[in-house]
């Protein structure tokens, strides 16, 4: 949907900032939030201009659908900032295209995408300052939409909110992390909303995770529902394997998410000449490869975590530990796709995006 914002969109500022109380230095992940927010409804059937306001709560009645019927979808990005305070954001339009994806299977209105895209950038030159330049730093963004409209009919609401916050944050893990490869819940089923960024997504993975966490690993990775013999995603992230020289990702489908960063290192790692199969990858060939000493690495890859190199995987009551390795793939991966969002490097690609 690509209506055009004709009108400017209308800014109220804070009357108080509170950037002077954040250390910059020891940023955590979305904990502190910044000054403004972008907010957009919908209401008799359209979605009316999106304004910018200062960072607030949010009032709804104990009725909006929301709170019954799970109706909300959310993206993430990042914004940066080079050395000459330039601002910049990678592939932005992949994810309102995403978002919208997202919505039409929560039957949410789709959002016109210069709303989107016009209200984040505005937005962002007014949270400049909240960017972060520390090495490993960002402004994480999110936008979300979620049902305002009220009712116990279990049907979709007449009414959404759309919002963009953000959040000055440090890196999502400090460190490799221990998976646990989930064999009795899943995360997603065919026909499903696995493809989507779908809230309800995350709360059905809290309870398998904590269980997991409580056996000591820090992430579930996800099998699919049917056999559990296959790999799908890693928490929050999709997932790649590196064995002998070759790197593996499992392609998307109903069940798992059209990852950005998944995408783009993809396109980064096939241009440098590393050989890239995406194809099904079943438990038990990881087994396997670990066990003959094929299996090299296995990072997470996602907008909040990067690059997550993954220490080794739990399977079946056994731990199989990843080696260690000279210059693994994930360092050199992370650092040329970073650089590219960082401007550090030419992005030939055309994926970083400026905010002027
Ligand atoms: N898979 C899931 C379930 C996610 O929540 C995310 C995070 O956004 C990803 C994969 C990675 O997607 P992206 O690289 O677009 O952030
Ligand atoms: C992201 O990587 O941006 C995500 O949305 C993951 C999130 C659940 C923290």
């Amino acid at each position: 949907m690509k209506t055009d914002l004709v009108t400017p969109i209308e800014i109220v500022k804070t009357k108080e900032s509170k950037i002077s109380a954040v250390d910059f230095e020891n940023l955590k992940f979305g904990q502190v939030f910044s000054d403004h927010m972008l907010v957009c409804d919908y209401e008799d059937g359209k979605w009316s201009p999106p304004k910018i306001v200062p960072y607030q709560p949010i009032s709804l009645e104990p009725s909006a659908k929301i709170f019954h019927y799970g109706q909300s979808v959310f993206e993430g990005m990042k914004a940066y900032k080079d050395d000459d305070d330039k601002v910049f954001l990678f592939r932005p339009l992949d994810n309102c295209k995403r978002l919208n994806i997202s919505s039409k299977r929560l039957a949410i209105p789709e959002l016109p995408e210069a709303y989107f895209m016009d209200g984040l950038k505005e937005l962002l030159k007014i949270e400049k300052d909240w960017i972060p330049t520390k090495k490993g730093s960002s402004l994480y963004i999110r936008p979300f939409v979620f049902a305002s409209g009220e009712g116990f009919h279990a049907s979709p609401a007449d009414a959404y909110r759309f919002i963009i916050a953000c959040a000055p944050s440090g890196p999502y893990f400090s460190g490799k992390v221990k998976v646990l490869i989930e064999t009795k819940y899943s995360r997603s089923a065919n026909g499903g909303v696995g493809f989507a960024k779908a809230g309800g997504n995350y709360a059905g993975q809290f309870y398998p995770t904590q269980l997991a966490k409580e056996k000591g690993y820090q992430q579930v990775i996800w099998t699919d529902d049917n056999t559990h013999e296959y790999i799908e995603e890693a928490g929050a992230m999709n997932i790649f394997v590196r064995i002998n020289d070759t790197l593996l990702t499992v392609p998307t489908s109903d069940r798992i998410l059209d990852g950005i960063t998944r995408k783009s290192i993809i396109q980064i790692a096939k241009d440098e000449g590393i050989d890239v199969e995406v194809r099904k990858i079943k438990v038990s060939e990881l087994v396997e490869a670990s066990e003959s000493g094929s299996l090299k690495e296995m990072f997470g890859a996602g907008t909040a975590a990067v690059i997550s190199p993954i220490a080794g995987f739990g399977f079946n009551g056994k731990d199989y530990d990843l080696p260690y390795i000279e210059n693994p793939m994930a360092d050199s991966l992370k650092k040329r796709i970073v650089d590219i969002q960082t401007n550090k490097a030419d992005d030939p690609y055309g994926w970083r995006v400026g905010v002027e």
